[in-house]
């Protein structure tokens, strides 16, 4: 790993401690195996082998500490709070002192490719904060009493992960009390000032969720192999 060409420090931290599976399997989606390798070790090579990546931090359920910091040697690894919110606060906590920029990813989220995390990194160079999204392929309704109404679907993002910040941002979204299901959101909530930005994400950075995103994900690693 080496530094950033533009002398910053960018830390990823992983969040890992979700607990719930809409998976039929008692473990949770981050521990279960695509390829006989388990899917939070996807996004962890992602950004271990990444040039401009100098730290990654996996944030765990306590049930799963002990299994992380065997199988992940070149990890910080931290345990995870109640909510995603609270995982993500104990992650910066980790941070070196020295970290300028956090890409905060979910394990959820195998697939990475280095080129979303290159675009995320030269975006902060000029805001305060950017994710990957992509643009909805489906038409899009917004479901009222009275029925439903269209949505312009080409105004409209799904957002993903890895959501990057300076870490001095971050830091005081989550000391302002807001609370909110994602980062941007979080951010945008706290700090209407601060300069976000989208940039084009990657469809195969989906977040495994239902049994089929497994099976579309393996497909997608199979083809990329040929
Ligand atoms: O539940 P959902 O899929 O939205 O979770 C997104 C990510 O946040 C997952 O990688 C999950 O492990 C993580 N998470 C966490 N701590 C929680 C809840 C979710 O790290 N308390």
């Amino acid at each position: 790993m080496l530094n950033d060409m533009s002398g910053k420090i960018n830390t990823a931290i992983i969040v890992a401690a979700g607990s719930g599976s809409r998976l039929a399997s008692d473990t949770p989606k981050q521990f279960l195996k695509l390829k006989d390798v388990e899917i939070l070790a996807y996004s962890v090579q992602a950004f271990l082998e990444h040039p401009q990546i100098d730290a990654v931090i996996v944030v765990t359920s306590a049930d799963y500490l002990d299994h992380v910091i065997r199988h992940y040697p070149d990890c910080k690894v931290v345990p995870g709070g109640d909510t995603r919110q609270d995982s993500v606060f104990n992650g910066l906590e980790a941070c070196s002192a020295s970290t300028d920029n956090v890409l905060i990813h979910d394990a959820a989220r195998p697939l990475i490719p280095s080129w979303v995390i290159d675009s995320c990194l030269s975006s902060l160079e000029t805001c305060d904060g950017v994710a990957p999204a992509i643009t909805p392929a489906d038409s899009m309704v917004q479901i009222e009493d009275s029925g439903f109404r269209n949505l312009n679907r080409d105004s409209l993002r799904i957002v993903q992960t890895p959501q990057c910040f300076h870490l001095n941002i971050l830091k005081a979204a989550h000391a302002s009390g807001k609370v909110d299901t994602d980062e941007m959101g979080l951010v945008k909530q706290s700090n209407p000032q601060a300069l976000l930005g989208f940039i084009e994400g990657a469809p195969e950075t989906m977040k495994v969720t239902r049994p089929l995103d497994l099976e579309i994900i393996k497909n997608y690693l199979d083809a990329a192999e040929k």
